[in-house]
């Protein structure tokens, strides 16, 4: 029996993760600081044990880490815009605390599975045949997509200067249940369910390479128990070709709505993200299961619809301060 760390095992993505790994028969211990981003319901009825923490604590991070086989680190501040308001959080819990988990591992030889994202590789232009793959350089663009970017690289060194056990994998956009409001689909969702209007950022042209979080997940356990130590894997379900506009306007479809507005539009705002995952495919036989735009993404939207019908109270506590704050920047 394998025993793992989940760092951000309250979050989105951390508990979802939380809830694979438990049916795959691993323990799991979660460490999460239980920022606005981080929810104990997430948790719930689930097998875990929850230690309330910060990633950067470095005496709290040592003894959780002695006591595991292998640490999956998720733990970030994950969302764009508000790296633009305030940049601090980003610096200290991507790079520092990623920082802090390293060293642990180095310490205890902990097997280290790391998480990151496909905006370390900035954007391509709409009519780029090319997609990122594992060897495209990096160039991030904002403040969040930097900090995960210094990260990855913390964690190349520490492979090749200390030779600790870890992996990278590099995701592109997931949805399904238990994303916060803030984020593009459960924010329109929840407008549509709220009697709001939903809000398109600029002309909505932009392309985002949506995957299913249990797509993701099911990534992430097979990088832990197949992948090569000191690899990178790009992770993608090869939805390169949808943009906003057309994300928002099946939300209205499958939700019975009409209408969504067009509001300021982000600053510095990446255009195309675009996954080439065949090394993962090739090297370790992942296949993503809800895949292309007119099935696998309408059946998984269909399905995170659903949910936020079915968990109002879930959302509801966090929806109007979300608003609210999106007003105050004209979006
Ligand atoms: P999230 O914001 O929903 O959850 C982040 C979790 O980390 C929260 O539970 C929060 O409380 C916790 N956390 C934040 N700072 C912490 C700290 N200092 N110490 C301990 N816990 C802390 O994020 P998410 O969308 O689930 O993303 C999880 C990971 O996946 C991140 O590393 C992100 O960069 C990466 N990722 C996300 C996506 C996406 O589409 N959401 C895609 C690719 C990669
Ligand atoms: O690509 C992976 C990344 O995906 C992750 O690393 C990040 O943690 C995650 O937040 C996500 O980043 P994005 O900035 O792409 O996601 P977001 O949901 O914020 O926005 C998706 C797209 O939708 C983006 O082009 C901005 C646009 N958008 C967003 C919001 C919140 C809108 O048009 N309207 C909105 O209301």
């Amino acid at each position: 029996m394998t025993r793992l760390l989940v760092t951000g095992g309250a979050g989105f993505i951390g508990a979802n993760f939380v809830r694979s790994a438990l049916e795959r028969g691993y323990d799991v211990d979660v460490l999460d600081a239980l920022t606005y981003a981080g929810n104990t319901a997430n948790l719930e009825g689930l097998d875990a044990e929850l230690h309330i923490g910060d990633i950067g604590d470095e005496a709290l991070v040592d003894t959780l880490t002695r006591r595991v086989d292998t640490v999956v680190h998720f733990a970030a501040e994950s969302h764009n815009d508000n790296s633009l308001t305030d940049p601090s959080p980003f610096v200290r819990t991507n790079v520092n605390g990623t920082f802090t988990l390293l060293e642990a591992s180095r310490r205890h030889d902990t097997r280290f599975h790391h998480v990151s994202t496909d905006e370390v590789f900035g954007d391509l232009a709409l009519d780029d045949p090319n997609r990122f793959t594992e060897d495209t350089p990096y160039n991030p663009s904002s403040p969040y997509s930097a900090t995960k970017a210094a990260s990855d690289h913390l964690v190349r060194a520490w492979v090749r200067s200390f030779g600790l056990r870890a992996t990278i994998s590099n995701c592109s956009n997931n949805y399904g249940p238990f994303q916060h409001v803030e984020k593009f689909i459960p924010r329109q969702i929840t407008n549509l369910l709220d009697g709001r209007v939903p809000k398109l950022y600029g002309t909505g042209e932009q392309v985002r390479d949506w995957i299913h979080v249990d797509d993701h997940n099911a990534a992430v356990l097979t990088i832990l128990e197949r992948g090569r130590i000191g690899e990178t894997y790009n992770i993608g379900a090869d939805n390169d070709h949808v943009s906003n506009k057309q994300v928002i306007e099946l939300i209205c479809e499958l939700m019975g709505a009409d209408g969504y507005e067009h509001v300021a539009d982000r600053p510095g705002h990446d255009l195309r993200y675009a996954m080439d995952s065949s090394k993962l495919r090739r090297e370790l036989g992942w296949e993503p299961q809800f895949t292309d735009t007119d099935s696998g993404m309408r059946e998984g939207l269909e399905q995170t619809i659903r949910w936020y019908r079915d968990n109002e109270s879930w959302w509801r506590p966090q929806k109007d301060a979300v608003e609210q704050a999106y007003a105050e920047r004209g979006q």
